[in-house]
């Protein structure tokens, strides 16, 4: 693809990677339209289109609900006055915005850095349109980051042993200020598994979801029709679709 560029290859120092999430966040808030329901992501991306999402509500040029993924997304809405609603309430979502740890040619996506995947393809398959925002180092040729994998405790050990057996490295999370392991949103745990270059993401999505316990994998590898990426540079942003 021509204008593909390999993430692991792109070197940007820590400014310029803000100036990028803050121009993707932005152009992604400035697609969203008056009365929609928007599904609101987690992490340090969707930060940004939260914020121009609260300017626009503020300066009278939108009346929207949002659906957050997280805890930390609708503490920030809040922050930002963007008003709250539910998944029950909206079951069909008109746009969702959120992050992304990797980003392949297809659009197959690996998310979960933040432990909110769960919600996070929730609210993504509930979406008419997904717009996930990135700075241009999660932009590869394959897929190759650990696959998160929330987990329900109880299984946790039969659960490690299957996704081993599919040849992963798994890996518990930590905590960070936490001791012993993360619980998510959910009250579920975090298997982080490496899995190298994944060839086939929709095998192993599948593969995945095919044991019991495993409850959500940070693969994204079925919405590639409805996902528009937009890569924010330093100057510019780049909107890639496969349509
Ligand atoms: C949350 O669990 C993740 O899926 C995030 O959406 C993803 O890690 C992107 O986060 P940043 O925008 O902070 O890189």
């Amino acid at each position: 693809m021509a204008i593909w560029m390999e993430g692991e290859d792109y070197v940007m120092n820590a400014a310029g990677q803000v100036e990028s999430k803050r121009n993707a966040g932005y152009r992604a808030a400035g697609m969203v339209e008056d009365g929609m329901i928007v599904g609101l992501g987690t992490g340090s991306t969707v930060f940004f289109a939260m914020e121009r999402l609260g300017e626009r509500i503020a300066g009278g040029d939108l009346s929207i609900a949002g659906v957050p993924t997280s805890y930390q997304a609708a503490l920030r809405a809040r922050q930002y006055g963007i008003p709250l609603t539910s998944l029950d309430e909206h079951p069909e979502i008109d746009i969702a915005i959120d992050g992304a740890d990797q980003v392949d040619p297809g659009l197959n996506l690996i998310k979960g850095r933040g432990a909110a995947l769960l919600r996070e393809k929730c609210v993504c398959d509930a979406a008419k349109r997904v717009l996930i925002v990135v700075d241009p180092t999660k932009v590869v040729d394959t897929l190759n980051a650990p696959v998160p994998v929330e987990v329900l405790p109880f299984a946790s050990a039969a659960v490690f042993r299957r996704l081993a057996l599919l040849g992963a490295v798994p890996v518990i999370r930590d905590g960070v200020k936490k001791d012993g392991p993360v619980v998510t949103d959910n009250g579920n745990f975090i298997l982080d598994c490496d899995f190298g270059a994944v060839a086939d993401p929709q095998h192993l999505e599948a593969r995945i979801a095919s044991i019991p316990g495993a409850l959500e994998c940070g693969l994204f590898s079925a919405y590639g029709e409805k996902i528009v990426v937009i890569v924010g540079e330093e100057n510019n942003c780049r909107v890639i679709s496969l349509r």
